[in-house]
């Protein structure tokens, strides 16, 4: 086995490209890391995936739309959850909200990434909200995920200067550099202590 057993096991939710998740799996390569991703679940055929596939580290789709409604899915994402059995789920890029299940299960030890210094700018379109309302400077959040919409206690921030250049993605980009040094730093904190 690659990773000794006394690793703290973590599970990744993603919608996107990953870049979070695949620091994370590089972080995880060293000898001193305290966590072991035990699995990637998204809620679409996200690109990001082939980071953990490349690795041999299970992946699974629950999508939203294979499911009646919202609560089922929420039931069926728990469910998949179980299997993985983490000690910290880590939202890196999930576009969606957790419900209730995950919640109830994982009280406590979900975190999420978000493109914004929050309170500023919660919600989906941080990036853009920033850039639209003009700030100087934005950055990157590492919460505690609660049943609100970015509403959690901070564990961490990082900010980045916004250019008179930037675009949304140029800004993204910046704030992803950021964002994934902080997103593994937090992450290593929490399953050490763990
Ligand atoms: C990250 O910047 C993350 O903060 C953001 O999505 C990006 C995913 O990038 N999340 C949100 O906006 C959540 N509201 P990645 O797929 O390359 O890790």
């Amino acid at each position: 086995m690659r990773h000794p057993v006394t690793r703290t096991p973590v599970a990744v939710l993603i919608s996107g490209t990953g870049s979070n998740l695949a620091a994370l799996l590089r972080a995880a390569q060293d000898q001193d890391c305290p966590y072991t991703v035990v699995g990637v679940i998204a809620d679409r055929d996200a690109s990001g995936l082939e980071h953990a596939r490349a690795e041999g580290i299970p992946t699974e789709v629950v999508r939203l739309g294979d499911h009646p409604d919202r609560p089922a899915w929420d039931q069926a994402l728990a469910r998949a959850m179980a299997r993985l059995d983490p000690q910290l789920v880590v939202l890196a890029g999930f576009m969606k909200l957790v419900g209730p299940p995950l919640l109830e299960a994982y009280g406590g030890r979900i975190i999420n990434t978000h493109p914004a210094l929050l309170p500023s700018f919660p919600g989906a379109h941080g990036v853009r909200d920033a850039l639209a309302h003009g700030v100087k400077v934005t950055g990157v959040s590492v919460i505690e995920v609660d049943a609100g919409v970015d509403t959690g206690r901070i564990l961490a921030q990082a900010p980045v200067e916004v250019l008179d250049t930037d675009t949304e993605e140029s800004l993204h980009e910046r704030i992803k550099r950021a964002e994934q040094p902080l997103l593994v730093d937090v992450v290593r904190r929490l399953t050490a202590a763990s």
